[in-house]
């Protein structure tokens, strides 16, 4: 079994690659068609998975591969509104290109994906067979993606998930504990809600899906919704920073932050396909923000 993992340095690569490594992962092991596997990680000083021929330069002198994993992305929402030509290449070619390649080989993908791919205007959580609408350029840059993904190899699992986190990258988390030390509060949106999720816990379930035969698109969260506010909170409690978080509305935050894209207002996801399917393993959010927190000092990087 020989894996290839994109965008290495990100969160969740980071988190698949110590899982893959040590077998096992903070709520349980690795699926034993996974474990042992050769796995490489690479990031854009590999090649830019945007770039159809050092995708394949690249990959000519080391396939074949048996599973892809695509963490390459754009991932800055603000940065991807202001380039939206950018972010397309990055999240829309860079998923065709691996789904082309990976094809090739006769090897499955698994690209992760987005709850930006919603409009975030119906405030129950969205399951898989709801309709794509998204506000963004990030959102409709992933969205293409994931179409292309999907119809260039028809082994191609999708994995959507939702406000990301990791020990490894950037991160609300980090960004929230960085404010702390300089500031006595934080001002933080209140009515944007959705899901808090673990690096740590998407790996897990990430590498539970490659491991079957069910292609298709798959949502992915921890369990339970609140807002950045409260997830702000609990930041703050979980690593005991004395810090008050001041509340704001997306209307007052885009006065601050002028440039900033829309943002979904309801963007919880619920993981129907794995509740129905091979069973839902994700915590709820605020456990899994715990365990973050207890582990932070040894992994964070
Ligand atoms: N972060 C979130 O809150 C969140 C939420 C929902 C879904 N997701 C999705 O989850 C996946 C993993 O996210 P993450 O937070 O782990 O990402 P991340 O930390 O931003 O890492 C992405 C990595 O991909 C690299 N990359 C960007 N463009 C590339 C290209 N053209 N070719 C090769 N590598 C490239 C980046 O390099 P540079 O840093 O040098 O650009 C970075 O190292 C992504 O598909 C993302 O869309 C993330």
């Amino acid at each position: 079994m020989r894996i290839l993992i994109t965008g290495a340095r990100g969160q969740l690569a980071n988190e698949l690659g110590r899982a893959l490594e040590s077998g096992r992962t903070e709520i349980g092991e690795v699926p034993a068609e996974l474990s042992g596997a050769e796995v490489d990680l690479v990031d854009l000083d590999d090649f830019d998975v945007s770039d159809w021929a050092a995708t394949s330069a690249w990959l000519a002198a080391r396939a074949p591969y048996d599973l892809f994993v695509n963490c390459a992305a754009m991932t800055n929402v603000d940065g991807c509104e202001t380039d939206e030509a950018a972010a397309f290449r990055a999240n829309a070619l860079g998923p065709l290109n691996l789904a082309r390649a990976s094809r090739e080989q006769g090897a499955k993908l698994v690209h992760v994906s987005t709850d930006y791919v919603f409009p975030g205007s119906d405030p129950t959580p969205r399951t898989e067979d709801d309709v794509c609408a998204p506000i963004s350029a990030y959102g409709r840059t992933k969205l293409a993606g994931e179409g292309l993904a999907l119809a260039n190899n028809p082994r191609t699992m999708v994995v959507r998930t939702a406000w990301l986190y990791g020990y490894v990258g950037r991160n609300f988390v980090k960004t929230m504990l960085r404010l702390a030390d300089a500031h006595d509060h934080v001002t933080v949106v209140d009515d944007q809600l959705g899901n808090p999720t673990s690096a740590a816990d998407v790996a897990h379930e990430v590498l539970r899906i490659a491991a079957t035969e069910d292609f298709g698109t798959y949502h992915c969260t921890n369990e339970g919704t609140c807002s950045w506010a409260d997830f702000a909170e609990a930041i703050m409690d979980a690593f005991g920073r004395d810090c008050e978080v001041r509340r704001c509305t997306s209307e007052e935050y885009k006065r601050m932050v002028p440039g900033s894209a829309d943002r979904p207002r309801f963007s919880s996801l619920e993981n129907a396909r794995l509740e129905r399917g091979l069973g839902n393993e994700m915590r709820p959010w605020r456990e899994a923000l715990a365990s973050y927190a207890c582990n932070y000092g040894e992994l964070a990087g």
